[in-house]
């Protein structure tokens, strides 16, 4: 099941997110894909607000790992920066991704086989129509396990209060 959408706004990205964030179950993995500035951190930012956490979200840069607490505990990661499974493994990824807690990854193509098999992947792109910056394509795929029990309609149709 693969769920895909276009905004059109920095704001409507943000309002996806949330939808996304109410949706989502403590223990859930969401691995985010794409290039600088594609919008993984605006759409982290509206997940933690659809997750009732209202701690100023920044992407991880030097600390690889930001946590903050909502409905269940989140775990931000940004793994740009990291070159090397021992950067990873010192991190102490495993305990977070078996955790109860919601984990977060930002260039999650940097340590795909490290990435449980069950996980939302997200991959976001730049959409550079008619001279607008501001246009990104969104595809929500769930890996494994994830859709398991999960309705997948009230995502595609917005229909979270
Ligand atoms: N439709 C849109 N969705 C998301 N962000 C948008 C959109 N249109 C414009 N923007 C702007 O694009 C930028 C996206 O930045 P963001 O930090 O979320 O990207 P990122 O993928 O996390 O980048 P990085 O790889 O550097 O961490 C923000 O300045 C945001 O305001
Ligand atoms: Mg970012």
């Amino acid at each position: 099941m693969t769920v895909e959408l276009t905004t059109y706004s920095a704001d409507e990205t943000l309002a996806f997110g949330r939808q996304l964030g109410k949706w989502l179950e403590c223990g859930d993995i969401v691995a985010l894909y794409g290039d600088l500035g594609s919008g993984k951190t605006q759409l982290t930012r509206g997940i933690c607000e659809g997750l009732n956490c209202h701690d100023d979200v920044t992407s991880p840069t030097f600390t690889l790992i930001n946590e903050y607490e909502g409905r269940c505990p989140i775990y931000h990661f940004d793994v740009y920066r990291i070159d090397s499974d021992e950067d990873l493994f010192s991190l102490g990824y495993e305990e977070y991704f078996d955790g109860n807690g919601i984990c977060i990854i930002e260039w999650a193509e940097r340590i795909i086989t490290f990435l449980p098999s069950t996980r939302l992947d997200i991959f976001l792109e730049h959409q550079f129509e008619a001279g607008r910056e501001t246009i990104r394509s969104i595809r929500v795929i769930g890996r494994g396990n994830f859709m398991n029990g999960r309705n997948w309609r009230v995502l595609q149709h917005g229909e979270i209060a």
